[in-house]
């Protein structure tokens, strides 16, 4: 039996600010994401009884909610509704972004379902049909079906394609997981940031704005408050999305492994070197 293997890039927010709020809870953003090398791994054999299974490779996490499940779900269902057979598929999944790390790594692994099954149960849906799916899933899964870097707006799905100057960067995790509905759900959140136009950050991205979600983050905790101190003594330290990851831009390769070499021993934090992505790698699967 044939095993595909299919790539999940996790994302950076080079800023993120909060600009308002919806009626049901939802939180107004403006983001630029930024797709890095930093990658989980999904394989999948396709079977011949229909049924899906998954692996998700985290131990204690029930798998009929993991957000891969669900999303070859959406997809089942999409093919039952139209009377489309489907093969079914045996889901392994391969981690290396950190879970509650705010580099939308689940949001990805979703995604990366989506694309892949689509491709081999043959669905034929395009890559809007896949992103108004994906929004279901979560506020972040459209932005990784477009397939490239982006100006975010609203929830997470207004999206306006950048193409922003390849980057090297240190990611580096606390090592604690931030629960992001706890991050936005801070009575002390400022959620009034001005609006900002594309032309505001046409120069200077990378150290444009700021994370409005990283006061809450490092008061709740002080884990991620001691990262951002550390790494920025090699460079302008942010969080990213909800954290607890947070990540400095060096200046070339073995600059960022040179950091990642310093990290002090016994800390408990993590750390990667890693690069900008131009394109999401299964941006060839999206059917327009
Ligand atoms: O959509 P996702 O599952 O990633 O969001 C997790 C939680 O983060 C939501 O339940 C909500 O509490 C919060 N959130 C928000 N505004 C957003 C995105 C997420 O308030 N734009």
């Amino acid at each position: 039996m044939t095993t595909h293997h299919f790539p999940a890039p996790a994302k950076l927010n080079l800023f993120l600010h909060v600009i308002g709020q919806r009626n049901d809870g939802y939180h107004l953003l403006q983001s630029v994401f930024m797709l890095v090398d930093l990658q989980d791994q999904l394989s999948i054999s396709l079977r011949e009884d229909g049924a899906i299974h998954l692996n998700s490779g985290i131990a204690g996490v029930d798998t009929s909610t993991n957000l891969v499940m669900r999303a070859a779900r959406l997809l089942e269902q999409f093919a039952l509704e139209r009377g489309l057979p489907i093969a079914g598929a045996d889901l392994s999944l391969e981690k290396h972004i950190p879970m509650g790390g705010g580099l939308g790594g689940g949001s990805s692994d979703a995604a990366t379902t989506l694309i892949a099954l689509n491709h081999l149960w043959q669905l034929g849906l395009t890559q809007s049909e896949l992103m108004q799916m994906g929004l279901r899933l979560g506020a972040d899964v459209p932005f990784f079906l477009l397939g490239q870097n982006a100006f975010v707006e609203g929830i997470g799905e207004q999206l306006t394609p950048l193409n922003p100057e390849d980057a090297w960067f240190v990611v580096l995790h606390p090592g604690v997981a931030v629960p992001t509905p706890l991050i936005f759900g801070a009575p002390h959140l400022t959620r009034d940031t001005k609006s900002v136009k594309m032309s505001d950050f046409s120069s200077g991205l990378f150290s444009f704005g700021r994370n409005d979600l990283q006061a809450v983050a490092e008061k709740a905790f002080p884990e991620v408050a001691a990262a951002l101190q550390w790494l920025g003594k090699f460079g302008d330290a942010r969080m990213s999305g909800s954290g607890a990851c947070v990540f400095a831009r060096m200046s070339d390769q073995s600059a960022a492994q040179a950091v990642v070499s310093q990290v002090p021993a016994g800390s408990g934090w993590q750390a990667w070197h890693c690069q900008s992505l131009q394109s999401h790698p299964l941006a060839g699967l999206l059917e327009k």
